[in-house]
């Protein structure tokens, strides 16, 4: 593999561009185990990300997401890591791994909610993708800190993750 910090692969982008299906999808190739910030983050408060927003608020999240960063740089090697939306604010991303910033526009992520198998559980769980304009301007907002924090640029349109996955492989010489 391309050398980069701790050999993981960080996988970053919007809410619901398919980070979870693509680390799944490497993993299988790979061998290596696929965790996901999010989940970690469910587990370690025993809640679902809705509650904590609810019950705690986003700053509180955010400040777990920051624990998390520092617990991955020095305790993970050689995974997979699909991170939540918003991880990328921990400073320390770059030395948690190589990070691929999966771009894509918001209709089609909304395309791909809408046509996966259950479009209202995936709307709902996500506490910043209830009002469609903000999540928009969110978007267009954090495109360009994706682009200035990642290490390579995937596009996703059209692509399967059986595909983004043989792109990342040859990208990064696995
Ligand atoms: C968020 C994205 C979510 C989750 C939380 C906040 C964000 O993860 O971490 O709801 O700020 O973009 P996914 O990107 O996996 O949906």
């Amino acid at each position: 593999m391309v050398s980069c910090k701790n050999n993981n692969i960080i996988l970053m982008g919007f809410m619901g561009v398919g980070k979870g299906s693509l680390a799944r999808e490497l993993s299988k190739r790979t061998g290596r185990i696929a965790i996901d910030t999010d989940d970690l983050i469910e587990s370690v408060e025993n809640t679902k990300i809705k509650k904590i927003f609810e019950n705690e608020g986003e700053e509180y999240f955010r400040q777990k997401e920051t624990q998390l960063s520092l617990w991955l740089e020095t305790s993970v090697k050689n995974s997979i890591i699909s991170i939540g939306g918003g991880f990328y604010h921990v400073n320390n991303l770059q030395d948690i791994g190589h990070v691929i910033y999966l771009e894509s526009s918001f209709d089609a992520i909304l395309d791909r909610i809408q046509s996966s198998k259950n479009p209202s559980k995936k709307l709902k769980k996500r506490p910043l993708l209830q009002d469609m304009a903000k999540a928009k301007a969110l978007i267009a907002q954090r495109h360009p800190k994706y682009v200035s924090c990642s290490d390579s640029v995937i596009q996703t349109a059209g692509k399967s993750s059986a595909t983004m996955a043989e792109e990342i492989m040859q990208l990064l010489e696995l």
